[in-house]
């Protein structure tokens, strides 16, 4: 499935700029700065394909990439920027929840959650929303490499308990490192093995 060749298709918009529902999906969804646009460059094994920065929420539209002619991954713009102005946070509250209860090709959305910080709570809105939206959602752990194992068991432990309270939660927790490699191969299979 990864041997396909990958490609950035489009930023979208707006629902009616989504592409053709014509093969499965994944998206990422996260809070700015989580490592989404990093975890999909190491999924493709494209360096740069989705723009990673410094700069929090900088991503601003739902991204769409294909991997070979089977499946799209799809990074959502990142939640939680403090600064960001609320005419934009609605706009893109909006947006998200019309793709998450109008997407039916949308297979699984992964939630990323920062190796250090665990869940918070505007990840718990997050996965209310795809509770209400019956989609199906499994966590990443990211940035594994800047934690200790110690610390880490602690947040996973955190993190476990979270997600006992979503109906929508998939119970198995997958721990990446972009920078490092981790994972990333365990999360390419789920990708590919979802039907
Ligand atoms: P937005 O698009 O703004 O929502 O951010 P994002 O979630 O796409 O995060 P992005 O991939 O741009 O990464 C944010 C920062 O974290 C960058 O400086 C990355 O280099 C860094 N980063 C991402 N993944 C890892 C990782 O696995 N390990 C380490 N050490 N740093 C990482
Ligand atoms: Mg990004």
């Amino acid at each position: 499935l990864f041997a396909g060749p990958v490609d950035f298709v489009k930023g979208v918009v707006a629902m009616s700029g989504l592409p053709d529902a014509d093969r499965l999906e994944v998206c990422f969804a996260g809070r700015s700065n989580v490592g989404k646009s990093s975890l999909i460059n190491a999924l493709t094994g494209r360096k740069g394909i989705a723009r990673a920065s410094n700069t929090p929420g900088r991503t601003q539209e739902i991204n769409y990439f294909s991997l070979g002619e089977e499946r799209y991954l799809v990074d959502l713009p990142g939640y939680g920027y403090a600064n960001a102005p609320v005419s934009v946070v609605e706009k893109w509250q909006r947006l998200l929840k019309q793709y998450l209860q109008g997407r039916v090709t949308l297979r699984r959305a992964f939630v990323l959650i920062d190796s250090r910080h665990g869940v918070k709570s505007v990840d718990e809105e997050i996965m209310k929303l795809l509770d209400s939206a019956a989609v199906t959602f499994q966590v990443v752990m990211t940035k594994a490499d800047k934690v200790k194992a110690a610390e880490r068991e602690k947040i996973m432990a955190q993190v476990r308990q979270a997600l006992a309270k979503h109906p929508a939660a998939y119970p198995e927790i997958v721990l990446t490192s972009s920078e490092k490699g981790d994972g990333i191969a365990t999360l390419r299979a789920i990708i590919a093995t979802l039907s």
